[in-house]
């Protein structure tokens, strides 16, 4: 399987391109800095310059063709201010499938967040209620492709390590914590899980494996 990950360079998607590259698949990721490329080697995968706030969508799709399947797991991380919430955890995510349409490829995971969905809580502080309505209308604009996507929403995200086990479920969740080790293994798992589709799913740490927690959904039929 080729796998073309966004924010390649990111700690989820280092940890994703590891997974994938062990197990015999190709990861590919999409980064904005040229000195990124030798920690994307290191973790098995090919890296491909692409700024997905300065490029277009023919540009992108040239990079997704032949993939199997993509992974928006980019974001305008804690330092940023309202304006890059929106153009990258909206705008970049929505130009990414807009590019997996033209290039005709079909799975599409983008890591969305727990609190997404719902407008941001009453006086929640201005960039974070930025960063909550870039992830709904990015997962707005996901739902509305015709494309087989699920949408992977974490709690708040550690760098423990990884133990296995997670709750995986349809929303809603209570709120909780998740390693970003164990986040990674679960889209691992949904990418070689074809028949979940067309999901919102919240993740945080749990009882269920990672492999039962996704072939759970499948038999759900979700
Ligand atoms: N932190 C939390 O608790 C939490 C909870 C739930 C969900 N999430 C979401 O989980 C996702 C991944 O988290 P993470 O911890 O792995 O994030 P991360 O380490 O901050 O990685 C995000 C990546 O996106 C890249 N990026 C930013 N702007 C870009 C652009 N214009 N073009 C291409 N790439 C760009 C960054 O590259 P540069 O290094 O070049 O900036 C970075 O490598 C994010 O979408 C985040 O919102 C986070």
């Amino acid at each position: 399987m080729r796998v073309v990950i966004a924010g390649g360079h990111g700690k989820i998607a280092l940890r994703l391109e590891r997974l994938l590259a062990g197990r015999g698949d190709e990861a590919v990721g999409l980064v904005r800095r040229a000195e990124h490329e030798p920690d994307l080697r290191a973790a098995g995968a090919t890296a491909v310059l692409c700024d997905l706030e300065k490029a277009g969508a023919d540009e992108v799709a040239a990079h997704l063709a032949g993939a199997d399947a993509v992974v928006f797991a980019a974001g305008a991380g804690p330092g940023s201010g309202v304006a890059r919430k929106d153009t990258v955890d909206r705008a970049a995510s929505a130009l990414l499938a807009e590019a997996a349409e033209r290039a005709g490829v079909r799975r599409f995971v983008q890591v969305s967040s727990m609190g997404a969905g719902s407008p941001p809580a009453a006086g929640s502080d201005e960039v974070w209620a930025a960063y909550i309505t870039a992830k709904t209308r990015a997962e707005e604009d996901l739902r509305a492709r015709d494309l087989d996507w699920v949408i992977l929403r974490p709690g708040a995200l550690t760098d423990d390590p990884g133990t296995g086990r997670v709750t995986l479920a349809v929303p809603p969740l209570p709120f909780g914590r998740v390693t970003r080790d164990d986040v990674a293994a679960v889209i691992a798992e949904l990418l070689d899980a074809p028949g979940v589709t067309g999901a919102v799913l919240e993740l945080v740490g749990g009882e269920a494996s990672v492999a039962d927690a996704v072939r759970n959904l499948s038999a759900a039929g979700r």
